[in-house]
């Protein structure tokens, strides 16, 4: 079964875009997952296709119309996906919610331009609102894509046996341990012994108490939940 994916957009061009690049790309290609960017100008008012307006109570910018993303919704077949709104207004997107989408039948991504949509259709349409960071990107596009990539690069057949998904950022609640290839000396700098050893036990040992250190270091906020127990099902952070 094809892993479905529709954004809502002003802007369609923007997709696949690196959607259609590497992993994700090939899935596509493949069949796995499925991508149909729809234009929500379509539904836009009059000859000039009008989708947006001044905000009530004055302030800067325009507003998308509840009417004209109304009909973009309707238009669709959500087929028991979740409609999710990417706003910096959002509650923030975690991995779990990533691995919640990626396993149901696919997503549909409602992407806002201008100051944003109208709080009524939010409303009404149940729209979950995610964030994925305390920043404000232009509109809802590139949001999207990277829902969609996380989305994407776990869905069964994605990634092969050289790329785990058990052992990234966030999967324990730590973020992950450093990364070493070769040569074992470059530039000076020598790759922790332990990683040369062979000594599997004491490998992972290293990692752990790796994954701790930067933890603490980076993120206080995973390391108090790691440490109330709540990191048992959690990603780490790269
Ligand atoms: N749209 C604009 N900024 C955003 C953000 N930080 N997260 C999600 N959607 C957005």
């Amino acid at each position: 079964m094809t892993w479905q994916a529709t954004a809502l957009t002003l802007f369609p061009d923007m997709f696949p875009g690196t959607l259609g690049q590497s992993l994700a790309g090939r899935a596509l290609e493949r069949g796995i997952w499925s991508l149909d960017a729809r234009d929500m100008r379509e539904y836009g008012l009059g000859r000039h296709r009008v989708v947006d307006d001044t905000p009530f109570g004055g302030g800067a910018g325009m507003v998308m119309r509840p009417d004209v993303v109304a009909a973009a919704i309707a238009g669709i077949d959500l087929a028991g996906r979740p409609l999710v709104y990417p706003t910096p207004r959002g509650r923030p997107l975690k991995q779990a919610d990533i691995r919640r989408y990626a396993a149901g039948p696919g997503v549909v991504v409602l992407c806002g331009r201008y100051e944003g949509v109208d709080e009524r259709v939010l409303e009404a349409s149940g729209a979950e609102q995610v964030s994925i960071g305390d920043y404000i990107l232009s509109g809802g596009e590139v949001a999207a894509t990277v829902l969609l990539d996380a989305c994407v690069r776990l869905l069964p057949g994605v990634m092969g046996s050289g790329e785990s998904a058990v052992e990234e950022s966030f999967a324990d609640g730590l973020l992950e341990y450093p990364l070493y290839t070769k040569p074992a000396q470059w530039d000076g700098r020598d790759v922790p012994e332990v990683l040369l050893s062979g000594h599997h036990a004491a490998i992972a040992r290293w990692r752990r108490a790796a994954s701790e250190t930067v933890t603490q270091a980076r993120r206080p906020d995973l390391w108090a939940a790691y440490q109330a127990g709540a990191g048992q099902d959690i990603p780490r952070v790269a």
